[in-house]
């Protein structure tokens, strides 16, 4: 006779019971794919830090937005890599700068994807910071202009979300106004409240042509020692109108996107940034690990740890093996 009285693995035993009582849903619907527009056309050339991620003309943004939307995935958030690039990011806020194009084509070719536009001014910088510089100092107020600016010229391209990235103080109330200010009250902003100075951007940074030229972001991303730091951020960015937060990285930060779903009811996005793929492509090709069951568990564990929506690199390989191909 057993002695035993609880016995977890009897929902263990097959996929059906294993299905039903599953707690972490991850979903196709709660994908965003991240794309890189570069000029030109025809142009799809690979990253070669990020197997599978390439810069993109603006016509092969469109077509693989299109490949992805029929793959399930709602949404993409799009970067630009710019003809040339200044001292004031000029290129971040033309009217027929490289993201403004892309977003149209998109809305164009794939009328009912989302379109998110990353907003900041790194890519667009000669210098690669994510602002202004003086003195050696990236300027924080004289560069809330111009991320409103660019924010303002992505949500009249047709942008249905900015998401600003340049970790300025008061860059979401600055956008807010500005968008306002432009009868574009209707656009949201999914803030990249809480963004760590992380090396795990590594691989974005050949994607984007992004590094900056000297120095480091240390002076405006967070410490990654700090979770008390990431709760004021946080508060800031949903007192300033943010309408989803997001926490970023988000593997090596999943104590941080727990804290931050259970303080705040904000839409929550988690960034699985270019160096958490990165890790996951060049171990399964070396044979050390089964990439989709990687792909698949941690993405798992980031939905685990409290993300409603997840951008990640894996979004379209991720929606088709969930939906069985
Ligand atoms: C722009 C920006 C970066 C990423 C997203 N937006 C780079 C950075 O801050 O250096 C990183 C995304 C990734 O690594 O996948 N500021």
């Amino acid at each position: 006779m057993s002695t035993l009285t609880h016995r977890p693995r009897r929902l263990r035993r097959r996929a059906g019971v294993r299905a039903l009582v599953r707690e972490a849903r991850l979903a196709p619907e709660n994908l965003i794919l991240p794309l890189f527009a570069c000029p030109g056309e025809g142009v799809r050339r690979e990253v070669s830090s990020m197997p599978g991620v390439f810069n993109l003309s603006v016509d092969w943004v469109a077509r693989e937005s299109a490949a992805a939307f029929e793959a399930g995935v709602p949404a993409v958030i799009l970067f630009g890599l710019p003809e040339s690039k200044d001292e004031t990011a000029t290129g971040a806020y033309a009217e027929r700068g490289i993201v403004q194009e892309a977003i149209r084509a998109v809305r164009r070719e794939v009328p009912d994807m989302v379109v998110i536009a990353d907003t900041c001014l790194c890519e667009y910088t000669s210098h690669g910071h994510c602002g202004v510089i003086r003195g050696g100092e990236v300027l924080n107020d004289e560069s809330l202009e111009l991320l409103a600016r660019t924010a303002v010229s992505q949500a009249e391209a047709g942008a249905d979300i900015v998401a600003p990235s340049a970790m300025m103080d008061g860059q979401v109330g600055a956008i807010r106004e500005a968008l306002d200010e432009a009868g574009l009250e209707h656009v949201a902003i999914m803030s990249y409240a809480v963004k760590y100075a992380s090396a795990f951007y590594g691989p974005f940074r050949e994607a984007a042509d992004s590094a900056p030229a000297f120095g480091d972001r240390r002076a405006y991303q967070m410490d990654a020692a700090n979770a008390r730091e990431a709760m004021r951020e946080a508060e800031l960015d949903v007192m300033e109108g943010a309408d989803f937060l997001m926490v970023k990285p988000a593997v090596a930060y999943l104590d941080i996107l727990r804290q931050v779903r259970d303080r705040f009811d904000l839409p929550l996005a988690a960034y699985h940034v270019s160096g958490e793929y990165a890790m996951i492509k060049a171990a399964a090709r070396l044979g050390w690990m089964d990439e989709k069951r990687a792909m698949l568990e941690t993405l798992t564990s980031i939905k685990r740890a409290g993300a409603d929506v997840i951008l990640t690199y894996y979004a379209v390989e991720a929606a088709r093996e969930l939906r069985g191909r």
